[in-house]
């Protein structure tokens, strides 16, 4: 029987379908839900992969959606998502986290609070490590310091000595999760359930490393997406909220330290914001309470980003190329220049060399011996006289 209400489910699938053949994959695909709403829009080409890593939400979203040959799922950790074919490449990922409503409503799942049921926490039933396993082999201080980081769960280290006390002897019931907070808390709390549902959360994302899940999973869904294929995340908690848009910011380089050009723009961003946080409707809220907390962000691999690398590449040498040739030019340049001078300066050695010698004979030729030899070869009568033309006797003359 179908139990989990998906949250949001027509309009992430309208934000993450696209025309033409593809793959979608829903990671957290629970009773197949968001998996039967992408299969509703998209056409007869493309294909839904469902993963989750719970195998009885995989038998319940394969009765519902078996018959569609587009539909085929996985059993796996999403954190290991890379390690399947059917992800390269894919044009859209759904991260819907956290635990499904017929995960916290069978009893026999072991994530309840109401009373006296076996706790289990574990969404992979296969899964070794489950919580007491996790009590007896870790300090319970720190263990306490690390409830109160994913949910603020309060005096949180006297509640993890109690329950490791008590899993050193036995497996624990949800009775066990009261008993540790009235053990904190002698004189009684305001509002017992809501501590209980706080304290079995923290323990349970301990249990299925919920955030590392998150860490892993994120980066490698972005790094297989297509070009121009988008990202949904789907969270219910400020923990794994902050968590996820602070890798999608990163991821899509909005983040404080991605690089920024001189007008403060990001020129490197590997993406966009479709939708930064998109809540539910009242009305969704309404006809389904689990929905009240959800924040939906989606994020798109910026189109070409392999075409615009090929580009930058072919710019980057083309600039290296240019910055050679012309050092090349310059250097052929400076060559030719350095022969030119070589060779004006010879010219004008050899001019101030011929200056000197006309000035040397000039001074020769003006000596009174050298002048009256030639003078006497003129047939001048007194060579060692200056010869000069006579000055006209202007006062001789008469008007
Ligand atoms: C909120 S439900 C998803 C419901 C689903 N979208 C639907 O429409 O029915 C979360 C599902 O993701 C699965 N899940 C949570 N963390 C997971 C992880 N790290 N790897 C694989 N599956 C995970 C849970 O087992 C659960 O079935």
């Amino acid at each position: 029987m179908i139990r989990h209400q998906p949250v949001l489910a027509g309009r992430i699938a309208e934000l993450l379908a696209a025309p033409g053949p593809g793959t979608w994959v829903d990671c957290t695909l629970g009773d197949g839900g968001h998996s039967e709403a992408f299969l509703r829009v998209l056409d007869g080409s493309c294909r839904v992969v469902g993963l989750d890593r719970d195998t009885e939400a995989l038998a319940v979203a394969r009765n519902r959606l078996g018959g569609d040959p587009r539909f085929s799922c996985i059993h796996t950790p999403f954190s290991a998502l890379a390690s399947f074919e059917e992800t390269d490449g894919a044009k859209g990922f759904l991260f819907d986290f956290g635990v499904s409503s017929r995960q916290l409503d069978e009893d026999h799942r072991g994530f309840t609070i109401r009373p006296g049921v076996p706790l289990d926490l574990r969404m992979d039933r296969e899964d070794p490590r489950d919580l007491r396993s996790i009590l007896t082999a870790t300090d319970p201080d720190e263990l306490g310091n690390l409830l109160a980081e994913l949910a603020d769960v309060p005096r949180s280290r006297i509640v993890c000595r109690h329950l490791a006390k008590l899993a050193a002897e036995r497996d624990l019931t949800s009775d066990d999760l009261e008993a540790a907070l009235l053990e904190a808390f002698p004189r009684g709390m305001r509002d017992r359930p809501r501590e209980m549902a706080r304290l079995s959360m923290a323990l349970r994302m301990v249990v299925n490393s919920e955030l590392d899940e998150i860490r892993t999973a994120l980066p490698a869904a972005f790094s297989r997406l297509a070009p121009g294929g988008r990202l949904a995340v789907l969270t219910y908690h400020s923990v794994e909220d902050r968590l996820a848009k602070g890798i999608l910011r990163k991821l899509i380089g909005d983040d404080a330290d991605a690089p920024r050009d001189i007008y403060g723009n990001r020129p490197a961003m590997q993406g966009s914001w479709v939708a930064r946080r998109e809540d539910p409707s009242k009305e969704e809220v309404a006809s389904n309470p689990r929905a009240r907390s959800a924040q939906l962000r989606v994020v798109e691999k910026r189109r070409g980003a392999a075409l615009a690398g090929v580009l930058g590449l072919l710019l980057a040498i083309g600039l290296v190329g240019t910055v050679m040739v012309g050092c090349v030019w310059r250097q052929t340049r400076h060559v030719e220049l350095e022969k030119g001078l070589g060779a004006a300066r010879d010219r004008e050695r050899k001019l101030s060399d011929s200056v000197a010698q006309v000035e040397a004979r000039i001074r020769s030729e003006r000596q009174p011996a050298v002048v009256g030899k030639r003078a006497a070869a003129l047939g001048y009568a007194r060579p060692e006289r200056q010869f000069r033309l006579v000055e006209p006797d202007t006062a001789e003359v008469r008007p």
